[in-house]
Parts: structure tokens; sequence; C-alpha cells
């Protein structure tokens, strides 16, 4: 498929990598410029490209901005045909994003998203953490794969989420529409646990929605403690230790 990524920070880098090695089509855009974009997420053959060009004759864009900048971005879809496949990886973090009335009152995050592009999109890749992502993708079948959720409300997205989920190495579970993804937002049983396939029904049906704002920023107190920054990741081990912990 002809892939298209906004965004080359924690996620986005590794989407870059995982789905030009699978034989994907993989043109990618950041805020500032193809040029600043490093050389070593190209190995596989992925493209550096403005983002108009990454959202341009493209089967599927792949979001993977902090979720503040979706509106920012959403122009660049006046142009972008309805058989374009799009899925968001973002998670709402108000102190990072700002606070938006509209989710602090109960919409999802996703059909925030959805609403700011004014088209269907799938969630996914959100409740994995860059570490974990980047390091323990293992070919499917194989014993103890991670799975993440992917939440959609359309049959293609959902199933070309799911299929490029499975391709950089997890399995894909689907967890319903996007008015129920508030199962799968920072704070739940399933974000960033590393779950198996088996134990994804039980935590999405665990979720205590109420609970969810107040466990994210408990657990990003911790982590901003431990790295002393708002930027820095923690390594997998420490950060799944914490969502477990604190989520489950
Ligand atoms: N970090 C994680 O462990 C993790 C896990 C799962 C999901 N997520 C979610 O996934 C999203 C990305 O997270 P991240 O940690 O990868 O973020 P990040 O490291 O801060 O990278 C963000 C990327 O978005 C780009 N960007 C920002 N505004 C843009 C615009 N208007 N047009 C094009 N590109 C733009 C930035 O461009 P520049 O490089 O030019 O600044 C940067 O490359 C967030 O919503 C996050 O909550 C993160």
């Amino acid at each position: 498929m002809k892939i298209g990524i906004l965004g080359t920070g924690h996620i986005g880098t590794t989407l870059v990598r995982k789905l030009s090695a699978a034989g994907h089509d993989v043109r990618v855009a950041n805020s500032r410029g193809p040029d600043t974009i490093d050389a070593d997420i190209l190995a596989n053959g992925a493209r550096a490209v403005t983002a108009a060009d990454a959202v341009a004759d493209v089967d599927v864009v792949i979001l993977s901005t902090p979720l503040g900048a979706i509106p920012k971005i959403a122009p660049l879809f006046a142009s972008v045909g309805t058989g374009t496949v799009v899925i968001d990886t973002s998670n709402y973090y108000p102190k990072r994003d700002g606070e938006i009335a509209a989710i602090e009152a109960g919409q999802t995050e996703s059909e925030w998203v959805a609403e700011q592009l004014g088209r269907p999109i799938a969630k996914a890749w959100n409740a994995i953490t860059s570490a974990s992502f980047a390091q323990r993708g293992v070919p499917a079948g194989t014993a103890g794969r991670i799975a993440i959720p992917v939440a959609a409300d359309g049959k293609r997205e959902r199933d070309v989420a799911m299929k490029l989920v499975d391709e950089t190495g997890l399995d894909a579970v689907h967890s319903g529409p996007l008015s129920e993804s508030w199962r799968q937002q920072p704070g739940a049983p399933c974000y960033c646990t590393d779950l198996t396939c088996e134990e994804m029904a039980d935590a999405l049906a665990a979720t205590e929605r109420a609970r969810l704002p107040k466990r994210r920023d408990l657990a990003i107190e911790a982590i901003m403690e431990r790295v002393g920054d708002s930027t820095t990741n923690p390594d997998s081990d420490y950060a799944v230790r914490l969502t477990r912990a604190l989520f489950m």
C-alpha cells in the first residue's frame, strides 16, 4: 500500500521503519520539512516529503503527532479522497495538548479527532509505549505476542488498521466503535500494559471510565519524576511496571 505518515517522533519513527520494511511504499513528513528528517529512518526505502505530499494520493494516512496538532493538520485533508483510510495514534494529555472542552466533557479522543478531520478514522497504536513498540514486536503466532486495541466504526478502517498493526509485530484486537474507545485511552487497563490477545477482552471490559484522567495524570507525574522532563520516554520495563500498577 501507499502509506503517508505524519510525525517522526517516538511512535512515527517505528511506524516508518516497520511499515517500509514490510514492503509498503511509505512517505513521511514532520512539522519542519523533509530536510530535517533523519536519513536513518529511511533505510528501508521510505521517502521524506512535505506534509501535503504525505497525504496526497495514498491508500492510508497515519497520524502520529500530538493530538493538539490535529486542528492544524485538518486542512490538509480537504483534498484527500474518501478512499484514503486514516489511522490516528494520538492520545490526549491536557498538559501537552491544552484543555479540550469537548473531550473534558466526555467526547472520546477518537471522535474528537474524526470531527476535526471531518472523516472516519481508526484509532490504533495509541496504547503501546514507544519502547515496547520499537523493541517487542514479533511475528504473528509467537507465544506472548503483545496485543493492542483498534477502534473503528467502519469495516474498511478496522480491517486496514488491523492488518497494518499485525505487520508491525503486534496482535490487533478490535475494541469496538469510536464511541467506546475510551476503553483504550490513557489510564485504562489495556493502555501501555503490554497485554496479550487473550488478556485484552477482560481488560477492555474492566475499564472504569471515571478513573481514567486521574490515573493518566498520576502516570505522567511518576514518569516525569523519573526521567526529569516531558519529552523523554521511559524504558519499556519501567513503563509497563508503572502502568500495570496504576491502571489494572
Ligand atoms: N510516546 C509514546 O510512547 C506514545 C505511545 C503511543 C501513542 N503516542 C501518541 O502518539 C502521538 C505521537 O507521539 P510521539 O511520542 O511519537 O510524539 P513526538 O515524539 O512528540 O513526535 C511528534 C511528531 O509530530 C510531528 N508534528 C507535530 N505537528 C505536526 C504538523 N502540524 N504536521 C506534521 N507533523 C507534525 C512532529 O514534527 P517535528 O519533528 O517537526 O517536531 C514530530 O515529528 C501522540 O499523540 C502520543 O500521545 C505516544
